[in-house]
């Protein structure tokens, strides 16, 4: 059959016209749609579900709302517009006019950059197949099948640039990021948190803040590339990451709410009296810190070692900026003499040293990335606070259960203070979730499927989607 990739794949990359590319993705699509089946949500892929779906760039186009079966989504190839004369904002290439075609230098490094990004997008539908089941409301349902077609569709961003701009390699690289699978053991996803399970919702919501928020800066920063296409692909997935990071934080937010709502109710002031909070129902905030530190510490693993030569070629080679690389101000671009403060673990102390700025780009993202979450973790707090319970959240010390980088094998307290093994592990269940952590989080996962109706634990969110009301029927499961 043949079909008609104008109509069935939204682009602006005229793809009716391109045989050899029309060839590539015509016999990757049936293997795409084979590992949505086996591996995108679980149940559900029948349900009517009101998602919405990017058809164009422009205000008018990027997002029209419907019921669409999911397997029927109508998965695009976007990229923001062109900007005429944009010149690479940095390295070695700084100031020459931006590159439509794969440089041949960087060839290698380039694909490897677009294989990393595209691995962690079905990854984490993966990561998140069960989850459905378990939906704490229709809404919540809906927005998790709405990341899901989304990260499929950015998986399709980055194919399109494999199949498009390196021949063989990028089709074989394009099936083997229909192999890989999250979280096996003899052919993993390529980074260690997209091989973590998303098991309860509370994970879900932890994971689009803070595991999301890594991918909002990973494309930022990609954004900034040299190569053209890549940068304006990244552009667009921008817009759409930005509904990812608000169903966390709205998550998040709305079963501290639900907690708060439910201490005063009771008349309980004590944040730490877990057993009278649990017995109300919701999540004491002591536990939802717990998973923060958790979702924090690993995602701040995906950033690489905080000293990097692979992150300094990059850098030179005009391939991946800094977050705001054309923005930023007093400094060259280029970085041959600038430093960059970096804390390290030496003679069994944390200091804090000036290496090259070049080796330290990572480092660098990453202080961004933990500046850029501190938002949303102060309107959490300040939501604590409206409701009278006395309790913060805060990140923990950037070493915290770190397994790469410069902290990787220290035990390094919330604190930032240096620990021996033995007190590590006498500590650590204050610190990430511990066994009845878990076991309670599973006890309220209990599926809550009637429009309308939300679960014990968390919240109505304020408005609906796309100004619908909450007890819309987001998804007609029959
Ligand atoms: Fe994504
Ligand atoms: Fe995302």
């Amino acid at each position: 059959m043949e079909v008609s990739y104008d109509d069935a794949i939204p682009n602006n990359v005229d793809l009716s016209s391109d045989r050899t590319l029309l060839r590539a993705l015509e016999s990757w699509h049936p293997g795409y749609l084979d590992w949505w089946q086996d591996m995108g949500p679980d149940g559900f892929q029948e349900a009517d579900v009101y998602l919405r779906t990017a058809v164009g760039v422009d205000p008018a186009g990027w997002a029209k709302f419907g019921y669409v079966k999911m397997p029927e989504y109508r998965w695009g190839i976007l990229l923001a517009p062109k900007v005429e004369g944009r010149t690479i904002p940095h390295g070695k290439h700084k100031g020459e006019p931006v590159w439509q075609e794969v440089p041949g230098e960087y060839r290698a490094l380039l694909k490897r950059l677009i294989v990393v990004q595209a691995d962690t997008e079905p990854a984490s539908v993966e990561q998140q197949r069960y989850l459905g089941k378990t939906a704490p409301s229709l809404y919540d349902m809906r927005n998790l099948f709405q990341v899901n077609v989304e990260e499929g569709r950015h998986l399709w961003a980055m194919v399109y640039l494999l199949v498009k701009h390196f021949g063989k390699d990028g089709r074989e690289e394009a099936q083997a990021l229909l192999e890989r699978r999250s979280g096996q053991q003899d052919n993993p996803r390529i980074l260690g948190a997209f091989n973590e399970r998303t098991p309860d919702w509370l994970s879900f919501f932890m994971f689009t803040y803070f595991t999301d928020r890594d991918g909002k800066m990973q494309l930022a920063a990609l954004a900034e590339s040299g190569f053209d296409p890549l940068s304006r692909s990244c552009r667009f997935m921008l817009t759409e990451e930005a509904h990812h990071l608000f169903v966390g934080e709205t998550g998040v937010g709305r079963t501290i709410e639900a907690t708060c709502a439910a201490m005063n109710k009771a008349g309980i002031t004590d944040p730490f009296d877990t057993e009278a909070i649990r017995k109300l129902g919701v999540v004491d905030l002591p536990l939802l810190q717990r998973k923060a530190n958790f979702h924090m510490s690993v995602t701040r693993d995906l950033f690489g070692s905080e000293i990097s030569s692979n992150a300094a070629d990059a850098f030179s080679a005009g391939l991946k900026g800094r977050f705001n690389e054309a923005k930023l101000t007093g400094d060259d671009h280029q970085l041959q003499d600038a430093t960059y403060a970096v804390t390290r673990v030496v003679d069994g102390r944390l200091v804090t040293e000036d290496v090259p700025a070049l080796r330290a780009i990572n480092s660098r993202l990453l202080d961004d990335y933990i500046a850029d979450c501190q938002g949303g973790i102060d309107r959490w707090n300040k939501a604590i606070e409206k409701a009278g319970i006395h309790f913060r959240f805060t990140q923990p010390h950037k070493g915290f259960n770190r397994k790469i980088g410069e902290f990787a094998g220290h035990a390094i307290s919330p604190a930032g203070e240096l620990l021996g093994a033995e007190s590590w592990a006498a500590l650590k269940d204050e610190w990430l979730p511990n066994g009845d952590d878990i076991a309670f989080i599973h006890s309220l996962m209990k599926p809550c499927h009637q429009a309308g109706a939300y679960a014990s634990w968390i919240a109505p969110p304020r408005m609906g989607i796309n100004q619908q009301p909450v007890d819309y029927e987001y998804v007609k499961i029959d």
